[in-house]
C-alpha cells in the first residue's frame, strides 16, 4: 500500500494532508524519517509512526446502537444528526447502517463497514426476522385482534404494491402494544402494515434482529461494539 494512502486510512489526515505531514518530517518508517508519499509499505510488517504515534489499519467494525428519536440513518447530513455521528470510533463515517430505521423509530440499529455481513442481514433471501414493538393509536381487541393476526400471517397488500407482505407474526402485549415480527424490509413496512389493518402506529421500537437482541444496558443514543459471538450470528 502507498504510504500516503496508509496515513489517510489510519489518521484523520486526508491524502493531501498526509503528503504535507510527510514533507514536514512528521512520519517515520521502521524508525527512519521518510518523505516520499509513493513509498510502498506492507501494513502487516512495516512500522509507521506519525508524530511519534504507531499506526495500524482499522479492521472491520460491527456496532449496535440504541437509536434515539430524531436521528437519521441516511449517509448525507440533513435536518437531524446521523446515526454515524453518535459513534465515537476512528473513521466512523465509513460505518453504514444495516437497513434503516425512520427518524421517529427507536431501538436496535447495526452499523458496520463489512458489506458482506450487512448483506446477509438485509438480503430478502436470508429472511432475517426483525422484531418491532409498536404503540397503536386504536385498541386492537377481541375478534378484530384475531382477524389482524390472521391477516398478518397470510400477508397484507400494502398501498401501491403488487406483492403481499411475506407471512409475519403479530402478538398483542396489550390492546395498544403490539409486537410484530417481519422478515422483509420494505419502506415504512411496519407503519404501512398497521395502516393496512386500519390502525396507526404512534411509536415504534426495534427490539431484535435475528437472534441479536438490543442490549438492555444501552440507554438511547449509546452504542457498543458487537462481541465475536454476536458477529458470528450472521
Ligand atoms: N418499519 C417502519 O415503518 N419504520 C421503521 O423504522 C422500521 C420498520
Amino acid at each position: 500500500m502507498r504510504l500516503d494512502r496508509f496515513l489517510s486510512e489510519t489518521t484523520p489526515l486526508t491524502r493531501s494532508l498526509a503528503k504535507r505531514a510527510l514533507k514536514s518530517g512528521e512520519v517515520e518508517l521502521n524508525g527512519q524519517p521518510i518523505k516520499q508519499a509513493a513509498t510502498q509499505i506492507d501494513p502487516e510488517n512495516d512500522s509507521v509512526r506519525w508524530q511519534g504515534e504507531p499506526l495500524a489499519l482499522v479492521g472491520l467494525r460491527y456496532v449496535m446502537l440504541n437509536k434515539p428519536l430524531e436521528v437519521e440513518c441516511s449517509a448525507r447530513r440533513g435536518l437531524y444528526p446521523r446515526a454515524v455521528d453518535l459513534i465515537d470510533l476512528p473513521k466512523a463515517e465509513r460505518l453504514k447502517p444495516v437497513g434503516r430505521l425512520d427518524v421517529d423509530t427507536t431501538g436496535l440499529l447495526l452499523l458496520t463497514d463489512d458489506g458482506q455481513w450487512a448483506h446477509r442481514i438485509t438480503s430478502p433471501k436470508h429472511r432475517c426476522a426483525k422484531v418491532y414493538r409498536a404503540t397503536l393509536a386504536s385498541p386492537l381487541e377481541g375478534t378484530a385482534a384475531q382477524r389482524a393476526k390472521e391477516q398478518v400471517a397470510e400477508g397484507l397488500l400494502l398501498d401501491g404494491e403488487e406483492e403481499p407482505t411475506k407471512p409475519a407474526t403479530l402478538k398483542l402485549l396489550s390492546s395498544t402494544e403490539a409486537e410484530l415480527t417481519i422478515t422483509e424490509g420494505r419502506y415504512h413496512q411496519v407503519k404501512r402494515m398497521f395502516g393496512a389493518l386500519g390502525n396507526r402506529v404512534e411509536s415504534l421500537h426495534r427490539a431484535s434482529i435475528g437472534d441479536l437482541v438490543l442490549d438492555a444496558n444501552l440507554p438511547p443514543g449509546e452504542w457498543r461494539e458487537l462481541t465475536a459471538d454476536e458477529i458470528a450470528l450472521f
